[in-house]
């Protein structure tokens, strides 16, 4: 299979568009070395024809535009994309839905019931569909089961539950349930290669772990370096943790988790906020990871798997 990173960024992208923080100045007046991102999305492929999309960020039109195989063009209108999964109901996973309004038929969606939900009440964007192209939604349970999603036939999905928050508009704001938000473990039967993708953990627990430590590449929560990075900017009253996902740096991070994952393991940050130094390629920060053998995803990265 083939994951390319349609969008590397947190909620806000980067640089976000009310921020002068020092990296999203810095980027803007190009005084460090940083690439903008756009917001938190993959595509899975093992045809490089049909896509599974993850998640629909406020930049999908922006991310289909860069990624030019998501347009086969066999007809006059037309996409790569056959299936989205959206691994929890945020904002900047979401919200691109309304963008692609214009599809033929009922958008194919693979979400757990909480989301289905949260999209239905707090956030009514399903609703809302019923207007244009409506959806069709298979619903993702989060026991051990595994799935066949059309758009990736030679891979099995299989979600786990993960420990983060649901979104602030939910009614399980602060007070998670299963399935609130999913990461996904993908094994390649071509390759026998797999991937766990998780933009939001917040917290380790057992079957994440073991499914980390048997993927040939992790995708991980890159959001924060530390727990109080927006605090100490004046950005916003939010810790990592409140917000349900797990710093890098200090005890308990990720960077330990992913110090104990084999060498063989590819281990990739993704859904970066914008607050975060290792966004700057030449910050102590970037540096560690370097020498910690972590890499940092970027818009347009094509990963084989
Ligand atoms: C998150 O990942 O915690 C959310 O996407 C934050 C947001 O809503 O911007
Ligand atoms: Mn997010
Ligand atoms: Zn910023």
């Amino acid at each position: 299979m083939i994951i390319k990173i349609l969008g590397s960024a947190a909620g806000g992208g980067f640089p976000q568009w009310n921020c002068n923080c020092p990296m999203c100045h810095g980027v803007r007046q190009r005084t460090i070395k940083a690439t903008p991102r756009t917001q938190s999305s993959i595509a899975v492929t093992s045809d490089q024809t049909d896509w599974v999309l993850f998640n629909t960020s406020p930049d999908i039109l922006t991310q289909i535009q860069q990624c030019g195989v998501l347009q086969p063009a066999r007809q006059l209108r037309d996409t790569g994309i056959r299936s989205i999964v959206l691994l929890d109901a945020q904002i900047d996973h979401t919200t691109g839905l309304l963008m692609l309004r214009e599809h033929k038929q009922p958008l194919s969606i693979w979400c757990t019931a909480a989301v289905r939900e949260d999209l239905s009440e707090g956030n009514p964007l399903f609703k809302v569909l019923t207007h244009y192209c409506d959806i069709d939604w298979h619903e993702i349970q989060t026991d051990a089961n595994e799935y066949a999603i059309p758009g990736a036939e030679s891979v099995s999905f299989q979600p786990l539950p993960l420990i983060s928050n649901a979104p602030p508009y939910s009614p399980h704001r602060d007070q998670p349930v299963a399935g609130d938000t999913i990461g996904m473990y993908m094994q390649d039967s071509e390759s026998g290669a797999s991937a766990f993708y998780a933009p939001g953990l917040g917290e380790m627990e057992e079957p994440v772990w073991q499914a980390m430590q048997q993927a040939s590449v992790v995708l991980s929560d890159g959001t924060m370096w530390t727990d109080d990075e927006m605090i100490q900017r004046g950005a916003s009253a939010k810790t990592a943790r409140s917000m349900g996902h797990l710093p890098q740096s200090g005890p308990g991070g990720m960077l330990e988790w992913l110090e104990k994952l084999p060498d063989s393991t590819r281990k990739i940050l993704i859904h970066i906020n914008n607050t975060n130094p290792i966004l700057d390629e030449d910050s102590a920060e970037r540096a560690e990871l370097v020498r910690r053998g972590v890499e940092v995803a970027y818009d347009g990265m094509e990963i084989e798997v």
